[in-house]
């Protein structure tokens, strides 16, 4: 077994329903995540790997199960980002399987960091990605509920309203020290159309650099505006992960920002913190798998 390979996940700092099949989808993606790993695949293939696996599990607020707009729409967001700086992103993208794979289209296949809306879903059905309906009988219940109490159809606060809000991300370290981040989001539910969140915004859920990678989760507004993801990655090239993390939330804390944050740096240590009433978590290291 190679020594430095390490993989961590979470799904989301929001509320923590389903804890079983949370917690098996989380052991399924880092599992998956650290086989790529294991035999000697990229931190980029092994996040993506895990990534696609929690889109796909439904009960995650990514992909399919993600949250309503408050029209009734699932717009997602997604973002990849490797050491090396190389990063890839979609906004508000609708009607496909896996966003996370969009964006690491973005990323190696176009000049370009970010796509969103209409041109995103034309990117992604030009690069072969079929229509795929994202929503489920779950989240429209819980749609059709939160929206009964809205008193405008077009409101302009959305933190009255929304109080539910969840991601998932991966970040992993391969056996050449490379460092690379997943994060995927369908948002706040009832949010306005067209709110793009945190996650596909550079340093704000996604970043990683020769120093390490870090996801975050939580309140999106709060997340962008004090660049979470960064701020994890400039505590962890000063000292150790768990110190990086602890100061982050601190910080966030302070500036009433809720959130989650999961991370590796450059050695493979993990930082895993959150100042939410709960986030569900699983990493593999040294072969040894732990979670929530
Ligand atoms: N962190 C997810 C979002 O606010 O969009």
């Amino acid at each position: 077994m190679r020594k430095r390979i390490a993989i961590i996940a979470h799904g989301g700092a929001g509320g923590l329903n389903y804890p079983r099949r949370r917690k098996s989808g989380l052991n399924k993606a880092v599992k998956a995540g650290y086989e790529i790993l294991r035999q000697g695949g990229s931190s980029l293939d092994a996040v993506e790997a895990a990534a696609i696996i929690l889109e796909d599990t439904k009960i995650f607020n990514a992909g399919t199960g993600s949250y309503f707009n408050l029209t009734g729409d699932v717009e997602m967001d997604a973002s990849v980002m490797t050491s090396e700086l190389n990063f890839g992103a979609v906004g508000i993208i609708r009607d496909v399987r896996n966003p996370i794979s969009v964006a690491r289209m973005v990323m190696e296949k176009t000049d370009h960091l970010l796509l969103c809306g209409e041109n995103a879903i034309k990117f992604a059905r030009f690069m072969g990605m079929g229509y795929h309906d994202p929503k489920t009988k779950e989240k429209e219940h819980i749609w059709r509920r939160k929206k009964a109490k809205c008193e405008s159809n077009y409101f302009k606060k959305i933190g009255d309203f929304t109080d539910l809000y969840g991601t998932i991300g991966a970040v992993a370290i391969d056996q050449h020290g490379l460092v690379a981040v997943a994060t995927s989001s369908g948002g706040i539910n009832l949010r306005l159309p067209g709110r793009v969140g945190d996650t596909p915004v550079i340093g704000a859920g996604t970043y990683a650099d020769r120093h390490g990678g870090a996801s975050a989760t939580g309140h999106g507004e709060q997340i962008m505006r004090h660049l979470i993801a960064l701020r994890a990655v400039t505590f962890m090239a000063k000292m150790p992960a768990k110190q990086a993390g602890k100061k982050t939330i601190d910080y966030a804390t302070k500036f009433g920002c809720r959130c989650g944050i999961i991370g590796l740096n450059k050695k493979g240590e993990v930082l895993c913190i959150n100042n939410t009433k709960a986030m569900s978590w699983c990493y593999i290291k040294n072969g040894r798998l732990r979670s929530f």
